[in-house]
């Protein structure tokens, strides 16, 4: 039995996740903010926007249900905003939810030998990270914020290359959830979005499965990226390993003192 541990397992893709690894048997721990009603699911309530609950949380999960065998990161917050949301430690949701957050478990979970971390984002998308604007804050919008924590998704990633870890980024590509629906606030886009969905998006059961066979094919101990059932070019300028040190200096700096309190 293995222990999977899901944050953002009570809707979407994770709760899809989370269904197939308890029809299989393992051991399934899930941290969003709301309780889900999974049978044999063990639920662990948290807002992981804010740091210092991420430590709260790597800190009970690490005592408690020991070591990790598969680490999956798919909490995430796509509802429209038009102005940046500041938490109470002063980052901006977006950046705090869809990147603090995965930077901190990726690093305080403990993991078995063999162990995954699956980050589903969407990596592998053109451009990169503005480290002068690295929370999206100058000309904000909830869409630009979500492109910018996946390209920092993308440099958190590579920050595994060379690690003894198996680090999997991974694209769905347009999945029906509920939370992609909700990124934009314009109806004739909403509409526009479900129209979309409807002729190009996949099903959660579809993605689960397309998940499932790249996790039993992707080499181990490696770094590697997904679009689909294809690899994502880890030589794109999105994965530069000089920019992935410099982003993991500037967020040890961003997160010292929350550290330091557990
Ligand atoms: N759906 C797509 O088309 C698509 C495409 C590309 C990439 N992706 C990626 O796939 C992943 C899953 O997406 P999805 O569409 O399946 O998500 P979703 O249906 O919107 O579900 C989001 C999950 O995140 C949790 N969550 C939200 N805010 C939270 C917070 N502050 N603290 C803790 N948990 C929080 C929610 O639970 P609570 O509300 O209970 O907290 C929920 O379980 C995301 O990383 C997304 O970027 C999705």
């Amino acid at each position: 039995m293995k222990t999977i541990l899901i944050t953002g397992g009570t809707r979407g893709i994770g709760e899809g996740l989370a269904k197939h690894y308890l029809a299989n048997g393992d051991k399934v721990v899930i941290i969003s903010r709301s309780k889900g009603t999974l049978p044999h699911a063990i639920y662990l309530q948290a807002d992981l926007s804010l740091a210092s609950e991420n430590y709260r949380v790597a800190e009970i999960i690490n005592t408690k249900h020991g070591k990790i065998d598969g680490l999956i990161l798919c909490s995430v917050d796509q509802a429209y905003r038009k102005n940046p949301l500041m938490t109470k430690e002063g980052f901006e949701v977006t950046f705090a939810l869809q990147y603090l957050s995965r930077y901190i478990l990726s690093h305080q979970i403990t993991l078995n030998n063999n162990a995954f971390i699956l980050n589903i984002a969407t990596p592998g998308m053109n451009g990169t990270v503005n480290f002068k604007n690295l929370q999206c804050l100058k000309k904000f919008s909830s869409l630009k914020a979500n492109v910018n924590g996946n390209r920092l998704n993308d440099l958190l990633g590579a920050s595994f290359t060379d690690s003894d870890i198996t680090y999997v980024l991974y694209n769905p590509m347009s999945v029906r959830t509920a939370g992609a629906r909700s990124v934009f606030s314009n109806p004739f886009m909403k509409i526009v979005l479900k129209l979309w969905h409807l002729v190009n998006g996949k099903d959660v059961d579809t993605v689960v499965n397309n998940i499932i066979r790249i996790l039993k094919e992707t080499p181990t101990n490696q770094f590697t990226a997904y679009k689909t059932l294809n690899k994502v070019n880890l030589a794109m300028s999105t994965f530069n390993l000089t920019q992935a040190k410099k982003l993991q200096q500037e967020t040890n700096k961003l997160l010292e003192n929350i550290k330091s309190k557990f």
